[in-house]
């Protein structure tokens, strides 16, 4: 079966597709409205936004829009960093449902450990709080899978200790070149599924001359490199584009990297986002 039709399963059961579509840095209105369009009507089935992106409206439109069954498409979006309270979330997310035009969501997940601009602010309780309100809602089945985003290990040991649900996902800025060992370790043991944010280094990995050189060799583009690794690492990709030739060719992943090449891969170092 093709990657773009393929599943895999959270660890309460619930499908989430293999290949997503990002929207961030996508505009809200007719930006976000013609990328989403454009993606579902080339097969994508997993759209990811957030009230931080500001495009919730637009992204809710195109879905309703494109005549698919809300079933069909599994729909994840992210409480605000700065977000900490139980109240707070509570009321989040039922705007986030307004936003979106939906009454339940697919994932719904704490867009980060702390408020974007205190990065490394310790907001243990805060995010226990915040996370309270998600299993809330998740127990009432307006969320079939609930998580966060950037959390690293220390702050996925707070929320597995004081809460009664272990985080089903945890969506990290995740491309070829970046070390996350121990995090994924960690993610593994406890079976907190990784979606992979910027899985092309938000395109500056594309670049990248040993990445071209794999590509070559596969007939394929850097881009579809990039994403092919991190289905074969058994994450879930959810690449942006606003270019329909780009949208498409990104689902175009149905060949296999050879061990050898994997290993190339992941021989590369660095985060090419900061460059030294
Ligand atoms: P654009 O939206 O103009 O097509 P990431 O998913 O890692 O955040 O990367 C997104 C960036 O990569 C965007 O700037 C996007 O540009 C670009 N991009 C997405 N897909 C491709 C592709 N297949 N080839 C080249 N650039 C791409």
């Amino acid at each position: 079966m093709k990657v773009l039709n393929s599943f895999y399963v959270l660890s309460n059961g619930v499908k989430i597709p293999k290949i997503g579509f990002g929207t961030w840095q996508i505009k809200p209105g007719e930006d976000a409205y013609n990328a989403v369009t454009l993606a579902l009507e080339n097969g994508y089935r997993h759209i990811d936004t957030a009230e931080g992106y500001r495009n919730e409206a637009s992204v809710g439109r195109a879905i309703r829009d494109s005549g698919l069954r809300r079933e069909e498409v599994f729909i994840t979006s992210k409480l605000e960093s700065h977000i900490k309270t139980y109240k707070g979330a509570k009321e989040a997310f039922l705007k986030t449902l307004k936003n979106l035009g939906t009454d339940y969501l697919d994932l719904f997940i704490i867009h980060a450990p702390w408020p974007w601009d205190q990065v490394g602010k310790n907001c243990d309780k805060g995010n226990v709080q915040a996370y309270k309100a998600l299993e809330e809602f998740y127990m009432l089945g307006k969320i079939r899978a609930i998580g966060v985003s950037n959390f690293e290990i220390e702050h996925l040991e707070n929320i597995v200790k004081n809460c009664d649900i272990i985080p089903h996902v945890n969506q990290i800025g995740h491309f070829i070149g970046l070390d996350h060992h121990d995090l994924i370790e960690y993610c593994e043991e406890k079976e907190i599924f990784i979606i992979a944010y910027s899985p092309l280094g938000i395109g500056y990995l594309l670049e990248n001359p040993v990445i071209k050189k794999v590509a070559e060799d596969y007939e394929v583009s850097p881009a579809q490199i990039c994403i092919r690794y991190l289905i074969q690492k058994g994450m879930a990709p959810i690449p942006k584009s606003v270019h329909e030739e780009r949208i498409i060719q990104n689902t175009k992943v149905d060949f296999v990297i050879q061990d050898e090449d994997m290993e190339i891969l992941d021989n590369i170092k660095g985060d090419p986002r900061r460059p030294q």
